[in-house]
């Protein structure tokens, strides 16, 4: 009995531990709106509103695949750079990127995306347009990381911090 009890404490907590996050950190003075779509199968999750007074952390169930785009108060809710996450991704890896694919032109929404711990590889770019971020449907340039928790930096400023060079 006492064993049954303590196996499935200890799965629970397996589980717990593996929420895959993503931290969204607004580098200038507006608040924003971001917008969560599941690929099918995939659960919805709730609209959330960050500034730069926090940052937000939101959690995904596991093995969540789909974007998010982030939308200025004030401003029409379309979709614009896009944060791409695939927690499900091989070998447990977690796939991600900034995609211009859907509006190349939303430059102070959705910049940055890197792994928590690691801050290695790091998609988007500082200043758009550059290089790092996936332009095109066979554009190459999908990170993956074994981390679960990612940092996505919103709208224009300085992170203050120095990444590796992309390849
Ligand atoms: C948000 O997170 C970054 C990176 O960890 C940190 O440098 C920054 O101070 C945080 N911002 C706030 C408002 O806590
Ligand atoms: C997520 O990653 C896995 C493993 O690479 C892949 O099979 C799957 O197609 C990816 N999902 C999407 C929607 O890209």
């Amino acid at each position: 009995m006492h064993f049954a009890t303590s196996a499935l404490a200890f799965v629970a907590s397996a589980v717990a531990v593996k929420a895959a996050t993503v931290t969204f950190w607004t580098l200038d003075d507006a608040q924003r709106t971001v917008h969560f779509t599941g690929n099918p199968g995939c659960a919805q999750i709730d609209p959330v509103t960050v500034n730069g007074e926090k940052n937000t952390t939101v959690e995904f169930p596991d093995r969540w695949v789909g974007n998010f785009y982030a939308v200025q108060d004030g401003q029409a809710n379309t979709p614009g750079m896009l944060g791409e996450v695939n927690f499900s991704g091989w070998n447990g890896l977690t796939y991600f990127d900034v995609s211009a694919i859907v509006n190349p032109n939303d430059h102070d929404n959705v910049k940055q995306m890197w792994p928590k711990g690691s801050l290695n590889p790091m998609s988007g770019c500082d200043v758009f347009p550059c290089n790092n971020a996936y332009w095109l449907p066979d554009d190459v340039q999908t990170k993956t990381t074994n981390e679960c928790d990612i940092i996505t930096t919103l709208g224009s400023g300085s992170t203050g911090l120095s990444f590796a060079e992309q390849t």
